[in-house]
């Protein structure tokens, strides 16, 4: 897993566009993004988050695998992977949204959660901002579950 920098930010672009997920904010110093490239150093997956003011909620984001690389468990080692470095940086409980991979992620302890407590929780990050100022908040799928038990 190798951490985003401002290099990396056009290509995480382009690769979370092809996969259909939100390219806003990514440039920004509170949203911490890693990818994996495979051996020709084009990037295959890619993960992050945001965490709230006081660093007890996380924000998962940019959870995304090639499609030729997927249900081979890479999906899964990313998600495990950003839960601990949140769990790492403070967060007791992570939230996310997605409306197409909800099977995925409730496998990995997640549950249905209220968006508007979502939003409540996370308001400072640019993504609840975003889904706010957009409407798009009205239409996610907000899911939840708590960190280090
Ligand atoms: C969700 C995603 C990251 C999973 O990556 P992956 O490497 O395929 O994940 P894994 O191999 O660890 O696990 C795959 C399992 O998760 C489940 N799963 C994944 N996506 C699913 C979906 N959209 N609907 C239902 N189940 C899903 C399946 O049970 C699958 O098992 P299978 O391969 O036996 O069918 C990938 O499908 C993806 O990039 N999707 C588009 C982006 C996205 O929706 N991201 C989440 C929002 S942040």
């Amino acid at each position: 897993m190798e951490r985003v920098g401002p290099g990396d930010v056009d290509a995480l672009r382009r690769f979370l566009r092809a996969a259909d997920l939100t390219v806003s904010g990514l440039d920004l110093s509170t949203v911490d993004l890693w990818v994996t490239r495979d051996e020709h150093g084009a990037i295959i997956a890619s993960t992050g988050y945001e965490l709230s003011n006081d660093t007890h909620h996380a924000l998962l984001r940019s959870v995304a695998v090639s499609p030729a690389h997927r249900s081979l468990g890479l999906g899964t080692r990313l998600a495990r992977f950003t839960l601990r470095q949140a769990a790492d940086d403070g967060a007791q409980s992570a939230w996310l949204f997605s409306r197409r991979s909800g099977p995925f992620w409730q496998r990995l302890g997640f549950a249905a959660a209220s968006r508007d407590e979502l939003a409540q929780t996370l308001a400072s990050t640019h993504q609840v901002q975003l889904f706010t100022q957009t409407g798009q908040l009205q239409v996610e799928q907000a899911w939840h579950r708590p960190l280090g038990v």
